[in-house]
């Protein structure tokens, strides 16, 4: 069968990159996604039983690392577009194992960059109709101080905004904001943006960036906060918080990102950037209280009797305090507005982890928990 497009999705068996791929294969039955993926502990066939079946779709074992299978595959499927999510993704991890995160996230979007230079270079149209894009995070901005650390009134909202609508300062990060890198996981994916825009301005590829804040939904790796949290209440385990719980992130539906990568990667303009973000600020401690009175209710506790497994621990190394993304280019621009409603989507998230523990029990079995034990042995 002939395709329309042929579109390499890199960490699809991840968290974000499983419902870009969902989304993808149902939206658009006329194109072929190669989900490319090395699956460590991160990636998880799993997240994609509903589509693995799909004419439309294939699954391919590899490291981004490995330039050779990278490059054969891109002549393989004649691929013209990649959209690139793989990453090492936890800064706590970082933290502990910086060159794992230098040689995924740096070398390995170096190698996806080379491979399609190769490639492309090579075909008689060129870059025509050719695109590469590459997710990034907010992190890479650094962190904005916490001014107002009582909240004022959010200047700025969108449908995700939460009802109790927030800002704990007055700066956001904008697409013009300087690179400002503290964590090993904010820096290597810092570097791996700047070759990214390195091959536009020297090779001319057509390569966009977009840089969103915290995400949350199915399928997350419970080493971050909400699933992980959301399973030690149901089992009744110490929830550990960061120093006094009051470092703010900017939280967004991960369906929603999924929509917003949709639309950029056909409408955005080339080499340029997006910031994605819902306003939707939230103190740590807030969003805690929040999870654990969602999960008490839904598995018929009283609400709140599990507040006292919240337990303060020594805080992250370089723990940024705030993070807040002004995504306002993005809704002028393209019109994006997320769909979903912080409320809204907490309760599903919630009702996602408890329905599905048979996930949860599979990915936090074996090598997971030995890593586990080990991260948290002294808290
Ligand atoms: P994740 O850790 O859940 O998934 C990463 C995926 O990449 C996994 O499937 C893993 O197997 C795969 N992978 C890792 N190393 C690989 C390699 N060398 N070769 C091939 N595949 C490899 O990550 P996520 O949370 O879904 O994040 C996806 C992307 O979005 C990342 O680039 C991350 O920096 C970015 N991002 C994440 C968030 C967030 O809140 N999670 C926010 C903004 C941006
Ligand atoms: P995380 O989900 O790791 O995302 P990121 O560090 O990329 O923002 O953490 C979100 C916030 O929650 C962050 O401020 C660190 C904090 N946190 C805890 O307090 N305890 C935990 O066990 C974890 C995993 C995170």
């Amino acid at each position: 069968m002939e395709f329309k497009r042929n579109i390499i999705i890199t960490g699809g068996a991840g968290f974000i990159g499983s419902h870009v791929v969902r989304l993808f294969v149902n939206k658009y039955p006329e194109y072929r996604i190669i989900n490319l993926d090395k699956l460590t502990y991160a990636g998880n066939l799993a997240n994609l039983k509903d589509v693995e079946d799909k004419e439309n779709y294939a699954f391919v074992k590899a490291d981004i690392c490995d330039y050779e299978t990278v490059k054969e595959l891109m002549e393989k499927y004649n691929i013209d577009g990649i959209i690139h999510l793989a990453a090492e993704s936890h800064v706590d991890r970082s933290i502990k194992d910086p060159f794992t995160f230098a040689r995924t996230n740096v070398i390995g979007t170096l190698t996806l960059l080379q491979a399609a230079k190769e490639y492309w270079e090579s075909l008689p149209e060129g870059y025509e109709g050719k695109r590469f894009y590459h997710i990034s995070t907010d992190e890479v901005y650094g962190a904005l101080e916490l001014t107002n650390p009582e909240g004022i009134e959010s200047p700025f909202t969108t449908k995700a905004s939460s009802e109790h609508h927030h800002a704990y300062g007055t700066e956001f990060f904008t697409e013009e904001t300087k690179y400002n890198p503290h964590s090993p996981y904010s820096a290597s994916k810092a570097s791996s943006d700047h070759f990214v825009r390195a091959f536009h301005d020297t090779y001319g590829m057509p390569t966009i960036v977009t840089n969103c804040s915290n995400n949350y939904g199915p399928y997350q790796f419970p080493e971050k906060l909400i699933p992980l949290f959301i399973n030690n209440i149901r089992h009744r385990k110490p929830l550990p918080v960061y120093g006094k719980g009051e470092n703010v992130r900017d939280w967004l539906y991960v369906e929603d990102h999924a929509r917003a990568i949709d639309l950029i990667f056909h409408k955005g303009k080339i080499a340029d950037t997006y910031n994605i973000g819902g306003f939707n600020e939230w103190k740590n401690i807030d969003i805690i209280k929040v999870v654990i009175k969602t999960v008490d209710r839904l598995l018929g506790r009283k609400e709140g009797e599990d507040m006292d497994l919240i337990t303060y621990v020594t805080d992250r190394k370089g723990h940024d305090m705030r993070y807040a993304i002004d995504s306002r280019k993005l809704q002028r621009e393209l019109g994006w507005e997320p769909s979903l409603q912080f409320e809204e989507g907490i309760e599903k998230t919630v009702r996602w982890y408890l329905d599905n523990q048979a996930w949860m029990d599979n990915v936090t079995s074996g090598d997971y928990q030995m890593y586990y034990d080990e991260m948290y042995k002294n808290r």
